[in-house]
């Protein structure tokens, strides 16, 4: 989802008068070429950063079953945790790919798991409801810009 620069300045001028704005007065850009901080606030729009990721997905969906000792195949995804254990680290399902693979979506265990076409197990998150599409162009972008931080 696109919200154009001058829309979201207006929405940040409107959300400032309350609670503040991203939480940071920097002008900063993040890999996307998006405000840093933009996206991280889980009731609002999410964008293709990590941290707009975890908040929207991993941290409300995934970490039901996916956190703690006992999280499946290892892969915790609480925020402490999220980043290290995907981003080039091997899959427990296809030890040959990637979880995240920067610059290939295609190629990254994790998107395989989400669009339940991986060689192992079921798709993602088990049970369902599953992530709507646009929430899975914004995980192909994050990974098919570089997978930052
Ligand atoms: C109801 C419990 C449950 C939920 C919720 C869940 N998972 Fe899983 N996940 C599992 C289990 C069990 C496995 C191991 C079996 C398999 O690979 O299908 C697994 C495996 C995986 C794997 C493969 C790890 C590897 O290295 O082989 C990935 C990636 C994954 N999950 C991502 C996610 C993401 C992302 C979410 C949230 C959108 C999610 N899961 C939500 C139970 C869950």
């Amino acid at each position: 989802m696109k919200v154009s620069r001058m829309g979201l300045g207006a929405l940040c001028a409107a959300v400032a008068l309350i609670a503040g704005c991203g939480g940071g007065s920097g002008d900063g850009l993040d890999a996307n070429g998006r405000p840093v901080g933009e996206g991280d606030d889980p009731s609002g729009p999410m964008t293709a950063s990590f941290n707009s990721i975890q908040s929207h997905v991993f941290t409300p969906v995934c970490t039901a079953c996916h956190s703690g000792s006992a999280a499946p195949r290892g892969l915790r995804l609480d925020a402490a945790n999220s980043f290290a254990l995907l981003v080039n680290t091997p899959s427990g399902g296809v030890p040959s790919l990637m979880r995240v693979k920067p610059g290939d979506a295609d190629n990254s265990y994790l998107v395989q798991k989400l669009e339940g076409h991986a060689a192992v197990g079921a798709r993602m998150p088990l049970g369902g409801p599953y992530l709507d599409a646009n929430t899975m162009t914004l995980i192909r972008l994050w990974i098919n810009n570089g997978a930052q931080k």
